[in-house]
């Protein structure tokens, strides 16, 4: 290869990176947008392979668990609504059009990011899954994922920081001029980019509304949303006041849609500000509504109820024992610590199935609420309730009731024990 050719490649490849608008196709007027459906395989199938696990799921649910109980019908709906956001982000007409018009591409990604992403995360779809398997599997699935490593990773992942941190990192990386515009001609780097913004965007809310964000506390939780929001936001804001093309690809084919180049770029900043700012606030409402009944029901709290949450065992034991020695009796035989236990619960997700008193964010219906579970005769229907028999419960679900619906925790016995030992300071009045 001459010198003069390679030296060439490096003048011309700048050139084209920035002129790159004429070497991408897509639909060029409102007439040929219409019949412009992608039907990408892999997404199609995707798409149809997660609404068929979510339908099973969800029917299965209902048809198992008594009457009542299962996934709530706004949980479902928020399940649907953001599969239709979905198909509308990556099977309609929307996906070319983002290829000739900059904010017809923001609007795509947003509807990725604050709208399919969250609803489909409130939705419990991991829940809905695992009864959408057969019984041994979902076992199999929950045992595997349970493991320390799977954990560790997962733990990692959902940590407030971390999640915040990749979304934030996933949405600056991609808007890079020369990297954004290297998706509009590139279908494995669009998929890329695509997976990375609605992947770390489903990290993010998860984190937010099943995570320890929930749990670590509201104030963090706001923090977290505030943040995104504002710099988000600052996104949006340096896209609409602009004074020159940013992402000069969309150059030539702007027009066909009757917006200068610049127009578009600054309307594709204003719906990244403007629209999913407001979705962040509304999160933050949520969270801040969710704060004040949650000190709500903490100033309600009679005061050994209060002390059980803050100090440690042996204060516990001595205010549950004055008012029922025999539940202060169950706590000491599991040899286990409430608090220790309380933080097992949150860390293995019982929320996402059980209604628990004093763990923030349990409050599903899956199975039955451990509200007063101290009082129960029986564990399940099946066994009796004594702390032996509480612990092989938690350790083992499935032996003790082959058809039972709770998988397995794939706890550790000491975190049985604790488990056992909080769910024994649960009692009814
Ligand atoms: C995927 C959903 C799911 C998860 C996760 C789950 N459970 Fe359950 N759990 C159930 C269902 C459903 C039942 C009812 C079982 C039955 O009747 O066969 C149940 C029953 C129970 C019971 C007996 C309740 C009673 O009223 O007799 C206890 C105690 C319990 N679960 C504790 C836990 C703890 C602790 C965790 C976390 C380590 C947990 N569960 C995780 C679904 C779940």
């Amino acid at each position: 290869m001459s010198l003069e050719l390679i030296t060439g490649t490096f003048v011309h490849l700048p050139v084209c990176l920035a002129h790159a608008g004429s070497a991408i196709d897509g639909p060029r007027g409102w007439s040929e947008l219409w019949g412009a459906w992608e039907w990408d395989p892999f997404v199609v199938l995707a798409l149809l392979a997660t609404a068929w696990i979510y339908a099973r799921g969800s029917r299965r649910l209902r048809a198992e668990v008594s009457r009542g109980r299962g996934l709530r019908g706004w949980e479902i709906a928020c399940f649907w609504t953001g599969w239709l956001t979905l198909v509308i982000a990556l099977v309609s007409p929307l996906h070319p059009w983002g290829q000739v018009l900059f904010s017809a591409h923001m609007t795509q990604h947003e509807l990725l990011m604050v709208a399919a992403a969250p609803l489909l995360v409130l939705g419990r779809p991991v829940v809905a899954m695992l009864f959408a398997l057969p019984r041994g599997d979902a076992r199999e699935l929950s045992r595997l994922a349970r493991g320390p490593r799977i954990r560790a990773i997962w733990s990692a992942a959902t940590n407030p920081l971390v999640a915040w941190a990749v979304h934030a990192l996933a949405l600056w990386f991609w808007h890079v001029p020369p990297l954004f515009q290297a998706t509009l001609r590139s279908e494995p780097l669009h998929h890329l980019q695509h997976v990375s913004f609605f992947g770390s965007a489903l990290l993010f809310w998860w984190a937010l509304i099943h995570g320890r964000a929930g749990i670590r506390g509201f104030g963090v939780a706001i923090l977290y949303v505030f943040t995104t929001m504002l710099h988000t936001g600052l996104l949006g804001a340096l896209l609409t006041f602009a004074g020159t093309l940013i992402y000069p690809a969309y150059q030539q084919t702007a027009p066909d849609w009757s917006l200068t180049p610049l127009e578009d770029q600054q309307l594709g900043g204003v719906i990244m500000w403007v629209p999913a700012g407001l979705v962040y606030v509304c999160a933050a409402l949520a969270l801040l509504a969710g704060w004040l009944r949650h000190a709500d029901r903490q100033a309600a709290l009679r005061w050994p109820a209060r002390l059980a949450r803050t100090v440690p065992m042996l204060l516990i034991l001595l205010t549950v024992g004055c008012s029922r020695p025999e539940v202060a009796g169950a706590i000491q035989l599991t040899r286990g610590g409430p608090e220790a236990g309380r933080q097992a619960i949150a860390r293995a997700g019982c929320g996402s199935c059980h209604t628990i008193p004093g763990i923030a964010g349990a409050r599903a219906i899956v199975g039955p609420p451990l509200t007063g579970i101290a009082n129960r005769n029986y564990i399940a229907g099946v066994l009796p309730n004594e702390p032996e028999a509480m612990i092989r419960w938690l350790l083992d679900p499935g032996s003790h009731s082959p058809k039972t619906v709770m998988p397995d925790t794939g706890l550790s016995e000491q975190e049985a024990r604790d488990i056992a030992a909080y769910l024994y300071t649960l009692r009814e009045n």
